[in-house]
């Protein structure tokens, strides 16, 4: 048995990584990490997930792909004219998500997000109003921070929220085993907003939609892979007595 003291600071000590080491990742690791997802609970059994592991050469193309797309996709949020026009005329680049990714956040969560933001591009020493700067961290997402392998994470449309919470709990599971063997981790919403680049090498059953995906390699010693996000306490979740 885990000593349980032992086993809460191995939890709170997975960080997301955005700083990966090129070193390839084992086959063999990335099934162990896959078989070890497999063990979390699930609606009736289901597993309504399904996953697309990208390495090596078909790992590369897609990154340049989907860099191709944000490199003109960045304008839908740009002050100057021309390139919200590139932006129009450029089909490729419309974040024709399956999910509503650039959504605006619920005005109650707003802060934490804006909290996250504001601390690590602090951290990176980038500053609010610096578009150029926070387009390139962000670009940083489409090479999958260096990592060597992506998985992305779809799900079954039929099962709705149910699908997405037993990703998330497959999900977990895997980044808790990549951090067991030394890996990092960075759950990736940024990457689902450009599925075809997916679709296009690999073959998608009909129903199943991105979510997200999952940057996994060997940590780089980066500044940013210092960052801490804030953890909010039990009573910030927890609803007040009537
Ligand atoms: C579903 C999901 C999507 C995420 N998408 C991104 C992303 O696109 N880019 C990124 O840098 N981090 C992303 N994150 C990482 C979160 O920012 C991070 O988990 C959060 O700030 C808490 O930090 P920690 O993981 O270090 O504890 C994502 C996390 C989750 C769970």
């Amino acid at each position: 048995m885990i000593d349980s003291k032992d086993f809460s600071e191995f939890l709170a000590n997975r960080r997301s990584t955005r700083a990966f080491k090129s070193d390839p990742v084992d086959a063999k690791i990335i099934d162990e990490l896959l078989e070890d997802g497999l063990t979390a609970p699930s609606w009736s059994n289901t597993r309504p997930f399904l996953v697309a592991v990208a390495s090596g050469e078909v790992r590369d193309r897609i990154s340049k792909d989907m860099l191709e797309r944000w490199s003109v996709g960045s304008g839908m949020t740009s002050g100057n004219l021309k390139d919200k026009i590139k932006f129009l005329f450029t089909p490729k680049a419309w974040p024709l998500s399956d999910y509503p990714i650039m959504k605006p956040y619920p005005k109650s969560l707003q802060p934490r997000a804006r909290r996250v933001g504001k601390e690590l591009y602090g951290l990176l020493g980038v500053a609010r109003g610096d578009k150029k700067a926070r387009d390139a961290q962000w670009a940083k997402n489409y090479e999958f921070f260096n990592a060597p392998v992506e998985i992305f994470v779809f799900i079954h449309k039929g099962l709705s929220v149910f699908a997405a919470n037993d990703a998330g709990l497959f999900a977990e599971n895997l980044m808790l085993s990549a951090h067991a063997k030394g890996l990092g981790t960075c759950a990736q919403g940024a990457v689902a907003i450009w599925p075809k680049a997916v679709h296009e090498e690999f073959v998608i059953p009909k129903g199943y939609k991105l979510i997200y995906g999952i940057a996994i390699g060997y940590p780089d010693e980066a500044e940013v892979n210092t960052f801490q996000a804030n953890r909010i306490g039990p009573e910030e979740i927890s609803a007040k007595a009537k």
